[in-house]
């Protein structure tokens, strides 16, 4: 199977990378985008998430033709092979999750757990048997390996999971400590170094906030793609150069999940639509309003309701085309 286009990528994020979202990054510039990271032994453990995530790839392929990798993340190689051919009939890639800085990851020693130059030679098994035993094409995402080793260790890391059968690499440069983006900038020198190193495409992630960091970014790593994680969540539309009205975006969102009920769940749809609002209008007068509102809404309809009417009028004026009374430090885009 070729490798998918990794140009734009919509990142991997739990519970926000569900197949309405992605549909709707990849409308508006996206070329890839990433499941949530999946968890290999409840695919194979539990009927009912299985059969969720199924659906979920499902309605992403016949529904919007969307070129998705899934993710999967665990220390047992024959345990994600087994996952893996769960689903990969519904997907262009699969990728092996070597970045998780969570607790329950460091419990279960996974993610980004499994950076650390002894656990090497388990990675790269695990990489060398979802290569050669999947259909699609395996692919790793990974951090910084862990401060105490010497600086070049990431590039080192990566060039064995090449040699493994990595069909590209995919770089978040921080280091496992740094949870959050405002710990520190993602350092795209190493993603650079990484670039000339690797024969396989090299991915970068980290530090984008507006499309002009997009481009900069590339042009500082030279990489073959840009993953965009958290801006992805407020701005859906920042791969095609756009800043959008947040209602507008808000509810071609709840359309595509009209389209197909039960493929995100209601907190997840409350989030994506506090995120797209959150993000343009978080200091306007009537944000808190709003968000006492939204967890009060039971479903899409209400949702949809709580935009059209009360959003819109405390926006004032011609609601929805009033795009730049809610902009509050952003520039509006429009291409
Ligand atoms: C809500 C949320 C959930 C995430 N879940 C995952 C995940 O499941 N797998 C993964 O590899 N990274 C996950 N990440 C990390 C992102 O994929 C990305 O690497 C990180 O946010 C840095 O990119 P950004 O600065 O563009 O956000 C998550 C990030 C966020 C904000």
């Amino acid at each position: 199977m070729a490798i998918p286009d990794l140009t734009y990528i919509a990142a991997p994020m739990v519970k926000q990378s569900d197949a309405p979202f992605r549909m709707l990054t990849q409308r508006h510039g996206a070329t890839l985008a990433y499941t949530q990271m999946l968890d290999p032994h409840k695919l194979l453990e539990d009927r009912d998430y299985l059969e969720f995530h199924q659906r979920d790839l499902t309605f992403g392929r016949d529904a919007c033709n969307e070129t998705v990798v899934v993710q999967l993340c665990g220390n047992d190689p024959e345990i994600i092979v087994q996952a893996g051919k769960k689903i990969q009939d519904l997907c262009s890639g699969i990728d092996l999750n070597l970045g998780c800085p969570q607790e329950h990851a460091r419990e279960d020693r996974y993610g980004g757990y499994l950076l650390a130059k002894k656990d090497w030679p388990l990675v790269q098994t695990i990489v060398s048997a979802m290569s050669h035993l999947l259909q699609p094409p395996t692919s790793v995402k990974l951090r910084l390996c862990p401060s105490s080793s010497p600086p070049s260790s990431t590039v080192e890391f990566a060039t064995l999971l090449e040699q493994a059968g990595a069909s590209w690499v995919t770089l978040h440069a921080r280091h496992v400590s740094a949870r959050r983006r405002r710990q520190g900038a993602a350092d795209l020198d190493v993603v650079r170094t990484l670039k000339t190193a690797l024969r396989v495409p090299v991915v970068s992630n980290g530090n984008v906030r507006t499309w002009e960091d997009v481009q900069k970014n590339k042009e500082e790593t030279q990489a073959d793609g840009i993953m965009v994680g958290e801006t992805l969540l407020g701005n859906p539309c920042i791969f095609a150069n756009i800043i959008p009205d947040p209602v507008r975006v808000s509810l071609e969102y709840l359309e595509i999940c009209k389209e197909l009920p039960d493929i995100a769940t209601h907190k997840t749809i409350e989030t994506h639509v506090r995120h797209f609002i959150e993000f343009q209008c978080s200091r306007r007068p009537w944000y808190n309003k709003f968000r006492t509102a939204l967890p009060a809404c039971e479903g899409v309809h209400d949702i949809e309701h709580l935009l059209r009417t009360k959003v819109t009028r405390w926006r004032g004026k011609a609601g929805l085309k009033n795009h730049d009374a809610c902009l509050d430090d952003l520039e509006c885009i429009t291409d």
